[in-house]
């Protein structure tokens, strides 16, 4: 079976609402992000300029730009709020014995 899912951490290191910052395939910059039980990975840079991410709000539901306060769902990662317009990249996340995987397929 092939699996492009790596690990990236482990649950016991990211709050009930907070993130943790990765590096998926050595290459892309990304934010697993939990709200309680559910876990989500987008790539840490905003597209409406390229600002990471890595310090924004997050309520649980969005992802704050800290830069111009652009919006971004977490799960599906469409831009809700302007300045941003285009969709930040989503990935999938499991949760295998507390251990966080997320799947990259360059
Ligand atoms: S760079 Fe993110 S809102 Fe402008």
């Amino acid at each position: 079976m092939s699996d492009h899912f790596e690990k990236v951490g482990l649950v016991s290191e990211i709050p009930d609402v907070g993130r943790l910052s990765v590096i998926l395939g050595d290459e892309v910059s990304a934010l697993v992000l939990r709200a309680g039980d559910d876990f989500y990975c987008v790539e840490d840079i905003c597209t409406h300029d390229g600002q990471p991410m890595t310090d924004g709000d997050f309520d649980g539901c969005e992802l704050t730009c800290p830069r111009h306060g652009a919006k971004f769902n977490v799960k599906t990662g469409a831009a809700t709020q302007m300045p941003a317009t285009e969709p930040v990249r989503t990935f999938p996340v499991e949760i295998r014995n507390g251990e966080i995987y997320v799947e990259y397929d360059d």
